[in-house]
């Protein structure tokens, strides 16, 4: 099959054109925030929040610097999160006095959140906010605040624009819905 991830695709949920219309929305929404401020620090969480940032950062205009980290959580199968969390790559700077942005794919348990803020607020920065593209409101087990938020979205698992399907199809430029109990095999 040419388009191998049509197998899995149940319908497009959010398109691509709706996706950088968001962006643009939500990088001015940042630059009116940040407008005075020093210091701006991005913080991108991979894998699946590097879609969002790149193109978001093409419409941020204050000063700032991006870093990554990569967290993954671990346990009860691949499309939940289990709340047991694990930092598989940690930023490269000091962000103390820093404010600092952190920039993700998705918030659906809150789980990695909590636990990313958490290690985040040690280190002292100046200020943390949250800007994530989706969120799924009625997946939450621990209360996250979201100050930017792309699209609100129903517990419906997703892939596409940096959200994997068993690590494939980050590249697709929009958010489709996976058909139900779909397993990836190897044959794609
Ligand atoms: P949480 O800890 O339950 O909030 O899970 C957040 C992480 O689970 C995200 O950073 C994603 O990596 C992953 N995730 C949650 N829902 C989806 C989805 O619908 N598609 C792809 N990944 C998801
Ligand atoms: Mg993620």
């Amino acid at each position: 099959m040419s388009q191998p991830y049509k197998r899995y695709l149940q319908e497009i949920l959010i398109d691509s054109e709706t996706l950088q219309n968001r962006v643009v929305e939500l990088a001015a929404s940042i630059n009116e925030d940040y407008a005075d401020t020093r210091k701006l620090l991005l913080v991108c969480i991979l894998k699946g929040g590097v879609m969002f940032l790149a193109d978001l950062v093409r419409h941020i205009t204050v000063p700032h610097s991006i870093d990554f980290m990569a967290i993954s959580s671990y346990g009860d199968g691949v499309r939940e999160s289990s709340g047991r969390v694990r930092i598989d790559m940690d930023l490269r700077q000091d962000i103390a006095d820093k404010h600092i942005l952190i920039v993700e794919d998705i918030i659906d348990s809150g789980h990695t959140m909590q636990y990313i803020l958490s290690l985040l607020e040690t280190r002292q920065p100046a200020s943390i906010r949250i800007c994530t593209l989706l969120s799924k409101p009625s997946r939450r087990l621990v209360p996250v605040h979201l100050d930017y938020v792309g699209f609100e979205i129903p517990d419906k698992f997703v892939f596409g624009y940096g959200l994997d399907l068993d690590e494939l199809y980050r590249n697709l430029p929009f958010v489709g819905v996976c058909k139900p109990d779909m397993q990836v095999g190897d044959d794609c």
